[in-house]
């Protein structure tokens, strides 16, 4: 498995400069949220982290930073049953209003999960954002009030996502494919090799 998507090609799904002037439309809708003026921004990583820092960089509210480590897939492309959060809250989020930032939901099972663990600890709002859906992959119904981009499914790497913490660095989202096979996406632009 590792093998053949390792020599397989990477497919640019979303350009550098359309993700960024995606995230700028993100943070102008955030500002335009009517929770209080500071807004206390979880970030879930590692995936979300790259995503995170540009939002942050675009909103014009001021923000405070928290993070949690989530385990997800590890060396594989299939996601493990029941998440595990491998690092906890810094800072107790009771009556702040908090925005999670989140890389993709897939599944939905990652993200459901840590919105039950952070609504248990009575923040005065909660709302959620993430760069990539996954639709069609949803098991669990989970609320998700902002998305960057609605994808296929397609295992996507970049912009903070990995495949075995490789491609986090690119700044564009790609898809990773077995050699010689091509993405059913129309977004997909120019074809790449991984190495
Ligand atoms: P879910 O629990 O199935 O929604 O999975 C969510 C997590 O799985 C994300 O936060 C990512 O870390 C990881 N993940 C899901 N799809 C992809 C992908 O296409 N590329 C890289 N990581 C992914």
């Amino acid at each position: 498995m590792m093998g053949v998507i390792d020599q397989g090609e990477l497919s640019v799904l979303m350009t550098a400069d359309t993700i960024q002037s995606r995230v700028r439309e993100l943070a102008v809708e955030i500002d335009g949220w009517d929770a209080g003026d500071e807004l206390h921004v979880i970030g879930v990583m590692k995936g979300g982290v790259v995503f995170l820092c540009d939002l942050i960089r675009a909103l014009s509210r001021p923000v405070t930073l928290d993070f949690v480590a989530m385990s997800s897939y590890g060396n594989e492309t299939e996601p493990f049953s029941e998440p595990r959060l491998t690092k906890t809250l810094d800072e107790g989020i009771e009556d702040r209003d908090v925005l999670v930032v989140e890389d993709i939901v897939d599944t939905g099972g990652t993200l459901s999960w840590l919105l039950k663990y952070l609504t248990a600890r009575r923040p005065r709002s909660l709302r959620t954002v993430a760069l990539l859906d996954k639709g069609v992959r949803r098991k669990v119904d989970v609320r998700v009030d902002l998305v960057g981009f609605r994808i296929q499914n397609h295992f996507v790497v970049g912009y903070g996502l990995d495949f075995a913490e490789r491609y986090r660095h690119l700044p564009y989202l790609g898809v990773l494919e077995p050699s010689g096979m091509r993405a059913e996406d129309d977004a997909v632009v120019t074809t790449l090799h991984a190495d």
